[in-house]
């Protein structure tokens, strides 16, 4: 087991490259199996999530090579084995990612139920809404979602729940329809770009889809998908990340490779905070030296703030001048790290769906525990920026989703050692 100690008070200047978008990668990936030819897929991030696809992929009988370091080539060679078993499901939630694809593709899936996660209930019934009405037949039996269709039907789905949208249902209905027959609809999509991201590479291996980006998918049936090579879209959340721990050192960092476009609201919010930020040939340019202000913002389905980034802006507020309130619509529950903030010194309080922050003067290292993968780039963040050094434990959470994360911050001069726990 390993541990972050990260030494505080080093502002950050220089350039970070921006990894492809884990969120993108993992259902792309996933719908590989929608075809036996092979796919070459640029950009991927080196994650523990996506080795545990690749995993996943391999029980179900595809291989999957490293080309270069971002390179990866997926072959689907045998479609017998068709179980997404507990072991490595219950690793990554975005495992259920395989379900649309296995169903639409081998007429059959069983896949392990993902269970809950320390950010909150995560029901998938909106998944299994949108399989039925496309004529699946779905049962929940000793922790597996079983589902069989012989033949799948287009129809018109209203994906719609509790919280709005759901990014993964809306890729799952997405990997049955294409290959389904006839026409199907599916409105109150999510607009992610991680799900405009998924649909762009399904057209580009021979899928009919129309409203990529837009709360409604037109996909009409076809019989079969090609393999392609296709380049996944940097990440926003990494890209937020690093603006986030730019703005609370107080430095100025240009992000390679980032794509602005999808960052509106982010943007808004941390420029509202103080933060200078503009776009230079395929790069952000942050400059934030004039102290951080205190700002309100809500965590919204896309083209909202995202969940995704609530943590990190959050450790960012905890030093602004003034109070904020951060309002969660997404996952309620998500304000685990607000707890470790205030081992750090912060002055939170946090409720169902909402926190107040009070800004303080300065933050002070302490040891604390990471609970998930935002709230473990959260820490960092306080870390860096404040007096002393920060032990941060549970490191794994991090490994999942931020691609060389301490070597990043290090050439852009933050303090950051990997050490035995
Ligand atoms: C995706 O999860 C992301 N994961 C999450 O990123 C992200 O936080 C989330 O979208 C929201 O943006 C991946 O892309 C791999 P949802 P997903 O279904 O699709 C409710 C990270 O840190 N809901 O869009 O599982 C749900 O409870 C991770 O990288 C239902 O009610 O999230 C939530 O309130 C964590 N029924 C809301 O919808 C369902 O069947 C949105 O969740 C499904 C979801």
């Amino acid at each position: 087991m390993k541990k972050l100690l990260i030494e505080g008070g080093n502002q950050l200047n220089g350039t970070i490259q921006i990894s492809g978008a884990k969120n993108a990668a993992l259902p792309i990936m996933a719908n590989c199996l929608l075809t036996q030819e092979p796919v070459i897929l640029e950009g991927i991030p080196q994650l523990a999530d996506i080795k545990t696809m690749c995993e996943i992929l391999n029980e179900l009988g595809a291989t999957t090579e490293w080309l270069s370091e971002n390179e990866l080539k997926i072959c689907v060679t045998k479609e017998e084995k068709n179980t997404a078993s507990y072991e490595l499901v219950s690793k990554m939630r975005a495992s259920i990612c395989v379900l649309g694809p296995l169903l639409s593709k081998r007429k059959e899936a069983q896949v392990s139920l993902p269970g809950g996660c320390v950010i909150g209930t995560r029901p998938i019934d909106l998944h299994i809404k949108g399989l039925e009405k496309l004529g699946a037949s779905i049962t929940i039996e000793n922790g597996f979602v079983n589902a069989t269709a012989d033949n799948l039907k287009g129809t018109k789905i209203f994906l719609g729940g509790q919280f709005g949208s759901s990014v993964l249902a809306t890729g799952n209905i997405l990997s049955a329809a294409v290959l389904a027959e006839g026409k199907t609809t599916i409105n109150f999509a999510a607009c992610e770009p991680e799900i405009e991201d998924l649909a762009k590479f399904l057209i580009a291996c021979g899928a009919d889809i129309e409203g990529t980006g837009t709360h409604r998918l037109v996909i009409r049936g076809v019989k079969e998908l090609k393999g392609c090579r296709y380049k996944i879209i940097p990440d926003r959340i990494e890209t937020g990340t690093f603006l986030a721990a730019a703005m609370a050192t107080q430095g100025s960092l240009t992000l390679q490779g980032a794509n602005l476009d999808h960052m509106d609201a982010v943007i808004e919010t941390m420029i509202s905070a103080g933060a200078n930020i503009s776009e230079e040939d395929n790069s952000i340019f942050i400059e934030s030296k004039n102290g951080i202000k205190a700002v309100d913002f809500t965590a919204l389905a896309y083209p909202g703030f995202p969940t995704d980034m609530q943590a990190q802006m959050m450790a960012v507020l905890t030093i602004a001048e003034g109070t904020s309130i951060v309002t969660e619509k997404i996952f309620p529950d998500r304000f685990m790290h607000a707890s470790e903030l205030s081992r750090m010194g912060a002055n939170i309080k946090s409720e169902t769906g909402k926190a107040i922050v009070v800004g303080v003067q300065k933050l002070s290292g302490a040891k604390v525990m990471a609970s998930d993968l935002r709230a473990s780039a959260s820490l960092i963040i306080a870390g860096l920026a404040a007096k002393g050094t920060t032990e941060l434990n549970r490191i794994y959470h991090l490994d999942r989703g931020y691609e060389k994360i301490e070597e990043k911050l290090n050439n852009a001069g933050a303090r950051i050692q990997r050490v035995d726990a």
